[in-house]
């Protein structure tokens, strides 16, 4: 089995959108019993809370269902239980590397990583911004969610 967290700031926007479209990959490419998806927030704030509604509306434009998910606050457990600890942009990783237990920081990839091709390092926190924001976020994160894919055929599967 092979065990992959997104973590963002919130856990309301990124990385719930990043759990449901490569979830959704997962399916189609009929890697459920291979591969779990989860994510979590670096913040406190949205524990239990359902995704924002513009990542919902994002996400469901483009077929994917984010509103059954509700957040959760990552732990330093995550590095124990998930092969691949993904953040969303240099802060994310930054707070998650503090909170990392010796020997987990092999597991910590920043989401980009997986899509060098876009020659961006971080998918931009869409919270503030417009609704054009969300778009974009969206189509990072199906980029990134392929390379991810590739990498664990590569080396996991
Ligand atoms: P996310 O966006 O990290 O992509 O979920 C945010 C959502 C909420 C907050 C910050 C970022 N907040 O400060 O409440």
């Amino acid at each position: 089995m092979v065990n992959v967290l997104f973590v963002c700031l919130g856990n309301i926007c990124r990385s719930p959108t990043a759990e449901g479209v490569f979830r959704a990959l997962v399916e189609r490419e009929g890697l459920s019993d291979q591969v779990t998806v989860d994510s979590a927030g670096v913040g406190s704030w949205h524990i239990g809370s359902p995704p924002d509604d513009r990542a919902q509306a994002t996400a469901k434009q483009r077929g994917i269902d984010l509103s059954k998910q509700r957040g959760r606050q990552a732990k330093a457990d995550d590095f124990e239980r998930f092969d691949y600890v993904i953040a969303m942009d240099s802060q994310n990783h930054g707070d998650l590397a503090r909170m990392c237990p010796k020997g987990g920081k092999a597991r910590l990839y920043k989401f980009l990583e997986f899509a060098p091709q876009l020659g961006l390092s971080d998918v931009p926190d869409p919270y503030y911004g417009g609704d054009g924001g969300f778009d974009a976020v969206f189509d990072m994160i199906e980029a990134a969610s392929a390379g991810l894919l590739a990498d664990i055929r590569a080396n996991h599967l």
